[in-house]
């Protein structure tokens, strides 16, 4: 049997909905979708505006420019991420400060966090690790006292929630990603979600040239000025109208999501005291876009599942000890939670589709790992 990482959850209606797009013959780039995927997007998360662009890098990218963050600037972000968290800052011309994890939900670190606060920080970068909720009520209460930006990367996290209140939503903006392996996808694409009219303005302008737009640019024989500097972060109308098919079935892909991992954890720990499974606390709603685990022996795992036909990945490699921070950059600093965590840290293979028979195949091939110790 051979079981992938992930598998993308799609049906006839993704392929409807572009196909209609495509059929058209017009507005391939710019369209009436990209704005209904954009209402659809904040009425899910419960919040005022959403911007959709060409991906969630992008929408960091847009969100500290719009920030006004810069030189001298150091923003607060986590080592146990994907590598654009704590490049962003890089692209403005700020500093990345790591702080630590902490094992409840391996997201930030309250305590860390306020120990590494200068009077030069300007914003604090938590994430939503593989889907669970980060320590965000204590981390908002912080950025609060201390008069920061708190920029959520929900990039992970779509649907997930803490008593009801979705992640992205807690902070003075949160930034979504539609890349492929993510809880709903676009192939590629991100999103900017907030409850302010300035920051969302400021998005606009800056994923599409800095040019005001009150109609559309390619359709239109007015005049269009350029008032500020700008790229091009926009998501197709393509794009979006797959959005569109996705988010429609964005409870259901969550609920199998939830489901499946559940099973999953039970069949594990049944099979081995090696592995310690994750619970996410009482009330974060988990949405399982990673199942990790915490596994003795991991890379001789990683090479038995390999063997067995199961994919298996390391999310994440702590981004302060990659090459580009060590010997480019220079940073040596040192995060125990981080580090303990990362080296046992295993994602397993979870998607809404996976069957009965793959997870009880993967718990099966790891108790065989366990027992032949
Ligand atoms: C935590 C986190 N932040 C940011 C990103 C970047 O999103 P994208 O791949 O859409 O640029 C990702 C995607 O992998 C992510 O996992």
């Amino acid at each position: 049997m051979n079981v992938p990482l992930f598998k993308i959850y799609h049906d006839d209606f993704d392929v409807d909905l572009i196909n209609t797009e495509i059929n058209s013959g017009s507005n391939w780039a710019v369209g009436p979708k990209v704005e209904e995927f954009e209402e659809k997007i904040a009425n899910y998360m419960g919040c005022e505006y959403t911007a959709v662009l060409n991906s969630g890098t992008s929408a960091l990218h847009a969100n500290l420019i719009a920030n006004g963050i810069g030189k001298n600037d150091e923003i607060i972000v986590p080592s146990f991420t994907f590598i654009a968290t704590a490049n962003a800052p890089l692209f403005v011309g700020a500093k990345p400060v790591f702080a630590d994890i902490e094992k409840d939900t391996f997201g930030l670190d309250p305590v860390s966090v306020e120990e590494n606060i200068t009077e030069n920080t300007k914003a604090i970068i938590p994430i939503h690790y593989g889907g669970c909720p980060c320590k965000i009520k204590e981390l908002k209460e912080i950025a609060e006292d201390n008069d920061l930006a708190l920029i959520e990367d929900a990039a992970e996290s779509f649907g997930a929630d803490i008593d009801s209140k979705m992640t992205g939503t807690f902070g003075d903006s949160g930034i979504l990603s539609f890349c492929q392996n993510k809880v709903i996808t676009t192939g590629e694409g991100g999103a900017l979600i907030t409850d302010s009219k300035e920051l969302y303005e400021k998005i606009i302008l800056i994923r599409s040239h800095g040019r005001l737009e009150s109609e559309d640019y390619f359709n239109s024989a007015g005049y269009f000025d350029y008032i500020s500097l700008g790229y091009n972060w926009r998501m197709s109308n393509i794009t979006a109208a797959l959005g569109l098919a996705q988010i429609e079935k964005v409870d259901k892909i969550i609920n199998m999501r939830i489901e499946k991992s559940k099973y999953l954890t039970k069949r594990i720990n049944e099979e081995t005291d090696e592995i310690e499974t994750f619970t996410p606390p009482k009330g974060y709603k988990h949405v399982y876009q990673l199942y990790s685990v915490l596994a003795n022996f991991r890379d001789d795992l990683i090479d038995y599942l390999s063997e067995s036909g199961i994919s298996s990945k390391i999310y994440f490699d702590p981004v302060h000890q990659s090459n580009f921070y060590t010997e480019k950059l220079k940073y040596d600093c040192k995060l125990p939670v981080t580090e303990e965590v990362a080296k046992k840290t295993l994602t397993l293979p979870m998607f809404p589709s996976i069957t009965t028979e793959e997870i009880d195949y993967i718990a099966s091939t790891i108790g065989k790992f366990y027992n032949r110790r």
